[in-house]
């Protein structure tokens, strides 16, 4: 396996993160804010989008492990990292670098609606249509791709490939392009 085309750019996310900043940042205005996003993938979503939020957000991060093969979601979810504090009667918007099955999102949606928050969202940079196993409802979407496997900007394939500041889909080298 390689990286191949660039599928979004670094200019193309960097746009619509403004994009979506700036809606978060109307939406948001005057409720407390956190913002929690699901390391290691958002990691980079995280940054990004935050700093197009104009707003004093409060920030956390839950690290969770899924079953599964490298490329696949089993829906079994394990929290490795929880929140810092409690989130009872704040505003909590969820930052998700993709949804694929969504199986991660409504577990931790589950998980995080019991502890009773003001409102909970999700806003994920990039959404495969079509492939979710569970109704989901994300309220900021930054990206509808086709249902190929995408390294890049926070996204890792068997760990490799966060650091590289566009998205990418894996072909083979087979493929030989
Ligand atoms: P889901 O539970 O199937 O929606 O996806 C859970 C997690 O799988 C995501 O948060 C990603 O970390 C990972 N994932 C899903 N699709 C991809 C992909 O195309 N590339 C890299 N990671 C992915
Ligand atoms: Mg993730």
């Amino acid at each position: 396996m390689k990286v191949g085309k660039v599928l979004i750019s670094a200019e193309q996310i960097e746009q619509r993160l403004a994009e979506m900043g700036a809606r978060i940042t109307e939406d948001y205005r005057g409720k407390d804010t956190l913002l929690v996003a699901v390391l290691k993938g958002a990691f980079m979503v995280m940054a990004d989008l935050s700093r197009h939020i104009r707003l004093p957000v409060d920030i956390d991060f839950m690290a969770v492990s899924s079953y599964g093969s490298a490329t696949t979601t089993s829906g079994v979810v394990r929290i490795i990292k929880d929140l810092d504090r409690e989130i009872e009667g704040r505003h909590v918007l969820i930052v998700e670098d993709i949804i694929d099955s969504g199986l991660t999102l409504r577990y931790l949606q589950r998980n995080l609606e019991v502890r009773n928050p003001a409102s909970l969202e999700i806003a994920a940079l990039l959404i495969k249509p079509g492939l979710q196993k569970t109704p989901i409802d994300v309220r900021y979407v930054g990206f509808e791709i086709p249902p190929d496997f995408v390294v890049g900007y926070g996204l890792d394939l068997v760990g490799q490939y966060r650091n590289l500041p566009y998205i990418g889909v894996m072909v083979d080298d087979a493929a030989g392009d």
